[in-house]
């Protein structure tokens, strides 16, 4: 499956950083790799960010309200994001999820509102620490998976990622074993839950990835992309993680 390199800049950038994301869409427009890559950003910067990106590099969302347009005074309907150029959108993301109150419903209304719109979302799951020591952190992830996406193949996301709460912005992670048990338990759900299109659905890693990681993480069977934070945010930073993607069937014969 071709992986997906995702970045996530949450409530960091103004136009003072525009430069970043042309950089990155430079750089990328000629680079091998085989994967598809979008940078998710904060509403304000989606429609200038979406004229400078170049071809290779995809613009998003970081959530998005389920309805179309109405009196939701603050929100930003998927259409929107869709019409200011975003092709993607993050939703339930756990700082949404913290943050915001969002409940795997809410989740799975988001979801089917982005497939309405035509924008490719990413699904976020993940157990917090004390799941992870005190419970079953695979039976709660797979629920969030079942919950959080409507049992519809016409409104399939585009990816899950599995990113454990507590390896978000604090350098720690599972380990290789751990991830990938992570990734084929929610492969079956997402199969389970949605049949052929289940199979399609690319599952991410995140949490504290950064260039020096990257290729480790993407080796990790089972693991189709990374969903990156804080190392999005800087172009030096970000093309490092997307230079650790595979490389295109030809340029890899060319070698
Ligand atoms: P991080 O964030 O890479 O800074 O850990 C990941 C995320 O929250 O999506």
């Amino acid at each position: 499956m071709r992986a997906l390199i995702a970045g996530n800049w949450k409530m960091h950038g103004t136009s003072a950083d525009l430069g970043e994301i042309a950089d990155i869409g430079a750089s990328i427009a000629n680079d091998p790799i085989d994967a598809d890559v979008a940078l998710c950003l904060p509403a304000t910067l989606i429609s200038r960010a979406a004229i400078i990106a170049g071809d290779r590099l995809e613009i998003g969302g970081e959530t998005c309200h389920a309805v179309r347009s109405g009196s939701y005074t603050g929100e930003t309907s998927a259409e929107m994001l869709a019409d200011a150029g975003a092709r993607w959108v993050i939703l339930g993301h756990s700082e949404r999820r913290r943050f915001h109150g969002e409940t795997d419903a809410m989740i799975a209304n988001k979801v089917k509102a982005a497939a309405r719109a035509g924008l490719a979302s990413i699904v976020c799951v993940g157990e917090s620490e004390l799941q992870r020591t005190e419970g079953d952190p695979i039976a709660t992830c797979r629920r969030q998976v079942v919950q959080s996406l409507p049992d519809l193949a016409a409104t399939c996301p585009a990816a899950i990622a599995y990113e454990p709460i507590w390896a978000i912005g604090t350098g720690n992670r599972p380990s290789p074993m751990q991830i990938s048990e992570m990734h084929a338990a929610l492969r079956e759900a997402v199969v389970d839950h949605l049949g052929d299109a289940g199979a399609a659905v690319r599952i991410l890693f995140g949490g504290s990835i950064d260039g020096d990681t990257a290729a480790e993480i993407l080796a990790i069977e089972g693991v189709d992309g990374v969903l990156v934070g804080g190392s999005s945010l800087k172009a030096r930073d970000f093309l490092a993680i997307a230079r650790a993607a595979p490389v295109l069937p030809q340029e890899r014969d060319a070698a």
